[in-house]
């Protein structure tokens, strides 16, 4: 503790009057999917950061009042077509863009295949990036390329990949492990 005051992971504590108060982060996490990966995907993160199943949502259900609930939005995509956005997300970022998403923080990840489409990798995460890049938002959880086969990506910006990738189709073998060290860090990033 320094000067009375401390900060850990989820929780803030603050040390005031000899009285402590409690602020808690509320995190929420929206997912589109189409055959169901990036779902479960949503479900196993959403553990890791216990964050209940009431707060996992469906990107189609997005609208202002749920996003508003909350100060972090976790936000995964899968990437169909030739690196097109999951169906999902086309009217839930255009309601993301309306709001003041200046005090959120935003974390991505996204679900996608390495093998198949190389040069389109994750490119739906790189979408949901690039809307919202402007946004005033604070992105936390960018994951660094190495570990990773592929030959392109939108999702790689100044060298790192701007959220947590996986491969479910190829690599399934590596998601426990990605999935744990991005929530691990994601909880050190978020207060
Ligand atoms: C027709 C088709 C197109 C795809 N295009 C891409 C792509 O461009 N980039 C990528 O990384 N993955 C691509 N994928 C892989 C899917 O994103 C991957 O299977 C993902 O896990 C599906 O998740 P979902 O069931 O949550 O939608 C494609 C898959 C299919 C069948």
């Amino acid at each position: 503790m320094i000067n009375g005051y401390f900060r850990c992971s989820i929780t803030s504590l603050y040390l005031h009057h000899h009285k402590y108060k409690l602020i808690m982060s509320k995190i929420g996490v929206f997912y589109g999917s189409t055959t169901g990966t990036t779902e479960e995907i949503a479900q196993r993160i959403a553990e890791r950061l216990s964050v209940s199943t009431n707060d996992i949502h469906d990107a189609s259900k997005l609208n202002e009042e749920i996003a508003g609930e909350y100060d972090v939005l976790v936000l995964g995509t899968s990437t169909w077509g030739a690196g097109e956005l999951q169906d999902d997300w086309y009217d839930g970022i255009k309601v993301l863009k309306k709001m003041d998403l200046s005090q959120k923080s935003i974390a991505l990840f996204g679900c996608g295949d390495a093998d198949s489409y190389s040069d389109t990798f994750c490119d739906g995460m790189g979408i949901l990036y690039e809307e919202l890049k402007s946004s005033g938002c604070r992105f936390i959880g960018a994951t660094a390329i190495t570990g990773y086969t592929f030959d392109a990506s939108t999702a790689v910006v100044d060298g790192a990949f701007v959220g947590l990738p996986l491969d479910e189709v190829n690599e399934d073998d590596k998601t426990a492990e990605r999935i744990a060290r991005w929530t691990e860090k994601l909880q050190k990033q978020i207060h």
